[in-house]
């Protein structure tokens, strides 16, 4: 795994446009550019003076400087610029030691990693005698690598890399030390996971066609070491994947549906044997709506409506990485929805490929139907689940805002084991109802079901329940509608202000480890 990636002066599609710092771990920090001290607050929430601390000293003093804190996600600088070890000292608050959760840790590194690149310090040491808890380290970690993330390649100028090129954790015994490597070494692989999502997310739809993701997909998939399928349109219309299809033939661009498959090295013997996960990502490279055409406000936002097929990439490459033992296949849908004399009409009937037929109400309701044949498509790999993630309703976030996803499906216990690795990742989900009532509106004069009902209630319940037609009995499946968390969630610190926000490949990479 490498430890640093530096940002490649080429354009090309598979360089890195980001830099992670150089991750270490040491026992002693030698010389850096600034000595990181996390604080606490006491009962009566001042700064709290710990014992044998190598600050405690200074802290004591700082404690009464009117606006020195120890608040989650405040930072402050002392200046030495003396010859010192570190010649300046940055505090980190983390709040009431009652009150301390790992995102708060997580929020904390963000809130340090930006300070240190304000200040332009090329290196610091982590001081973090505060944080005993392994999952306080990896959330540390979790917290910097998630800052670290640029899309660049359209611009001629690039934003600039962050000043600091080197954070060493200051390790308490040698023993720790190797503990810290393991979630440093994590923490690179979940940044590099999550970037590739992101990047996957935020390209345009003239660069990022079906073609553009499956090429890239093969290209990943060997650097990762999994299999890799690409689905052509002819051989989709083999597939009898009628609704796939007919998302797509209004546009100029072929679909691509992408197929990979990761098969963990046994762990030895009495390793338990693993079960076999299916994902299955919505790959709509631009949602133009079709002829049910969307308006312009915000149409450009439509280049992310491949954020599932994105997450489920990362996931898939993430676990990978961990080595994870359940085998996963991941089926990425990829085309385009556009208007045009060949495209799908309102009121048009499509055959699936499991036979039912679908009266098209609204052109703009396409991720059900891409989804529709693909989960079809995904009963054949003999999965012991399958999860499906989409930016599918506008609905989700009038539901549920943009603090969590909405999960559905079929088997409580599998929605309830995917909410404990979201709740885990601070990447919430909550629950929406599939009760039958729902289907009633979804009944068709004309065919076996329709894809909207077109007034605007219970839409991302009416979303989930139209794939859910196309699970077979027995099947588990949950799906996961990320529309209102894929892009633009300049709230989470650690996440971009703009564009993609990577949200989700961290929890469902160990919802697939512990599955
Ligand atoms: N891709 C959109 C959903 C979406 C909307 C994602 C806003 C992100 C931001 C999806 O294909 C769509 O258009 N859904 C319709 C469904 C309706 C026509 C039943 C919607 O939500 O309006
Ligand atoms: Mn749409
Ligand atoms: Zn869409």
């Amino acid at each position: 795994m490498a430890n640093s990636k530096t940002r490649s002066s080429s354009r090309s599609s598979s360089s890195l446009d980001w830099a992670f710092p150089a991750l270490e771990t040491r026992t002693a920090a030698g010389k850096v550019a600034a000595d990181v001290v996390f604080v606490s607050q006491d009962s009566s929430k001042k700064p709290a003076v710990p014992a044998k601390h190598p600050y405690a000293a200074l802290i004591e003093r700082l404690r009464g400087v009117e606006g020195f804190s120890a608040r989650v996600g405040s930072t402050q600088v002392v200046r030495f610029g003396g010859a010192g070890e570190a010649e300046n000292v940055v505090f980190v608050g983390l709040g009431q030691p009652s009150e301390l959760t790992d995102e708060k840790v997580r929020q904390a590194a963000a809130a340090l990693w930006s300070r240190l690149g304000a200040e332009k310090m090329a290196s610091a040491a982590l001081h973090f005698n505060e944080l005993t808890r392994m999952g306080q380290v990896r959330a540390l970690a979790e917290g910097i690598v998630l800052s670290c993330y640029g899309f660049n390649k359209y611009k001629k100028v690039a934003d600039p890399i962050h000043a600091t090129r080197k954070v060493v954790f200051i390790a308490a015994d040698r023993a720790r030390q190797s503990h810290i490597q393991e979630e440093l070494d994590r923490a690179l692989a979940v940044g590099e996971a999550v970037n590739i999502a992101r990047d996957w997310s935020n390209e345009p739809s003239n660069f990022g066609t079906p073609e553009y993701y499956a090429a890239e997909a093969q290209k990943l998939a060997r650097r990762y070491g999994l299999k890799c399928r690409v689905i052509s349109e002819s051989e989709a219309r083999r597939e009898k994947m009628g609704l796939y299809l007919a998302v797509g033939q209004g546009s100029e661009r072929e679909g691509k549906i992408v197929v990979l498959e990761y098969n963990p090295k046994p762990a030895g013997k009495g390793g338990r044997k693993g079960r076999t996960l299916a994902f299955v990502g919505k790959g709509i490279t631009f949602d133009s709506g079709g002829i049910s055409i969307k308006p312009a406000l915000k149409m450009e936002e439509m280049k992310h409506d491949m954020t599932g097929a994105a997450t489920l990439l990362g996931a898939t490459l993430l676990a990978a990485r961990m080595g994870v033992q359940n085998r996963i296949v991941t089926i990425l849908a990829f085309t385009e929805n556009m208007p045009d004399g060949t495209a799908i009409q309102p009121g048009n009937v499509v055959r699936a490929r499991n036979g039912k037929t679908v009266e098209i109400i609204n052109t703009d309701a396409e991720g059900r139907l891409i989804l529709a044949d693909v989960l079809d498509f995904a009963h054949d790999f003999k999965p012991d689940a399958i999860i499906d993630a989409a930016t599918l309703t506008g609905a989700v976030q009038i539901a549920l805002g943009k603090h969590c996803c909405a999960v559905l499906g079929n088997d409580d216990a599998l929605i309830q084991s995917l909410m404990g690795a979201g709740s885990a990742n601070h990447e919430r989900m909550w629950q929406l109802p599939m009760w039958d009532e729902y289907f009633e509106d979804l009944k068709s004069d004309t065919a076996d079901m329709k894809n909207s009902a077109n007034d605007g209630s219970g839409g991302t319940i009416r979303g989930a329940i139209f794939m859910h037609q196309f699970i077979r009995k027995g099947m588990k499946w949950a799906h996961l509608d990320i529309a209102a968390v894929a892009n633009a969630m300049g709230h989470v610190p650690y996440f971009p202000k703009k564009g993609a926000s990577g949200m989700y490949v961290r929890t469902l990479a160990q919802f697939a480890a512990e599955f």
